[in-house]
């Protein structure tokens, strides 16, 4: 009898534990920022809802089936297990009103599984309709640019989105393949070369969220970042009207020397900046010094990054297709104040 009753009051020491685990594991989860992390179990766009919805369903059936038929191992072993002195428990082979029972059954779970599953595959697809706001994704090798086609606009790294609007990303690559992820908003799917991907969702909560090249394209695929910033109506109208507006003149005589240093070097075959230059290889810096962060999302637009990145870009993106151009000190420093210049 004393053997019998060892188990229980061992299962019971251990509950208190389990629970306490649980619950500072759960106060870990109410500090965590979720904000800003890439996560999809937040989702803030309707593309993010609907694979969101059906990651759950998976997860809660797969949860009962589970607790099903680990409880229903753990009885057996237990209600089985060896006594000294019991016979052997009545040995069965085949039994087929259970073998058609868990047929149907696992037969009606894939179907519970299957059909929101395959809908959302096929809702997801969906063409456009004619309202919704297009923007032309390039991934390269590795940064993101964006671009407007109804409205003019170049960006790059940071996408801006006006919230409650249908977008339309077309998704192409000029070099390698690459992925377009946002994990709040939606995706991922593939940038292929030579074709034209889509992705069509609706941002419903303003606020940043991370972005990805979730597809390995070389060295510094992991530094392939990129921003999504969602915006109410009138925050993304002023935003619009400062990107179409021609670039401010430097003031400040560092970021007029800066303007010539980058007008007499060879920047000017890579980049554009309106009224300056129309280089296409390299991000469009029209209005760089309006974005946070550059170099594939990788670094914050700071005085001090940008001279690192200008004196040496290879070293803080590896395989950096922008070259070192050999422009040091007061020069690198005065192109840094002009690109922030550009607001
Ligand atoms: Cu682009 Cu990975």
């Amino acid at each position: 009898m004393s053997q019998r009753s060892g188990t229980p009051r061992r299962l019971a020491a251990v509950l208190p534990l389990l629970a306490v685990l649980a619950l500072a594991s759960g106060c870990g989860l109410v500090g965590w920022d979720w904000d800003t992390k890439m996560t999809t179990v937040i989702p803030k766009s309707d593309f993010g809802k609907m694979t969101h919805e059906i990651f759950m369903l998976i997860s809660w059936t797969t949860l009962i089936i589970f607790i099903a038929v680990e409880g229903g191992l753990l009885y057996a072993c237990w209600r089985f297990r060896e006594k000294p002195g019991a016979p052997i428990p009545k040995q069965i082979h085949g039994h087929t009103p259970l073998e058609i029972g868990w047929t149907v059954a696992f037969a009606v779970i894939l179907l519970i599984i299957a059909i929101p599953g395959i809908r959302i595959i096929f809702k997801t697809q969906e063409a456009p309709a004619a309202t919704a706001l297009r923007v032309d994704v390039a991934g390269r090798q590795w940064w993101w640019e964006f671009k407007y086609p109804g409205l003019d606009i170049t960006t790059a790294n940071e996408v801006h989105l006006p919230v409650g609007q249908t977008i339309a990303f077309h998704l192409n690559a000029p070099d390698v393949i690459h992925s377009f992820w946002i994990p709040q908003l939606g995706g991922k799917r593939d940038v292929v070369p030579h074709r034209v991907n889509r992705i069509v969702l609706t941002p419903d909560t303003p606020g940043e969220y991370i972005g990805q090249c979730a597809e390995y394209c070389g060295v510094s695929h992991a530094n392939m970042r990129f921003r999504a910033i969602v915006h109410a109506k009138a925050d993304w109208e002023a935003w619009v009207a400062a990107q179409k507006a021609p670039p401010v003149e430097p003031q400040d005589p560092l970021a007029q020397q800066g303007r010539e240093v980058f007008s007499q070097s060879a920047c000017v075959g890579c980049h554009t900046i309106q009224g300056l230059s129309a280089g296409v290889l390299g991000p469009n810096l029209t209005h760089f010094g309006s974005r946070k962060t550059f170099a594939g999302g990788l670094m914050a637009s700071t005085r001090e990054t940008l001279v690192r990145w200008v004196e040496n870009p290879d070293h803080m993106k590896p395989g950096a297709l922008m070259p070192n151009l050999g422009i040091r000190g007061e020069q690198s420093q005065a192109l840094a104040a002009y690109l922030l210049s550009l607001k």
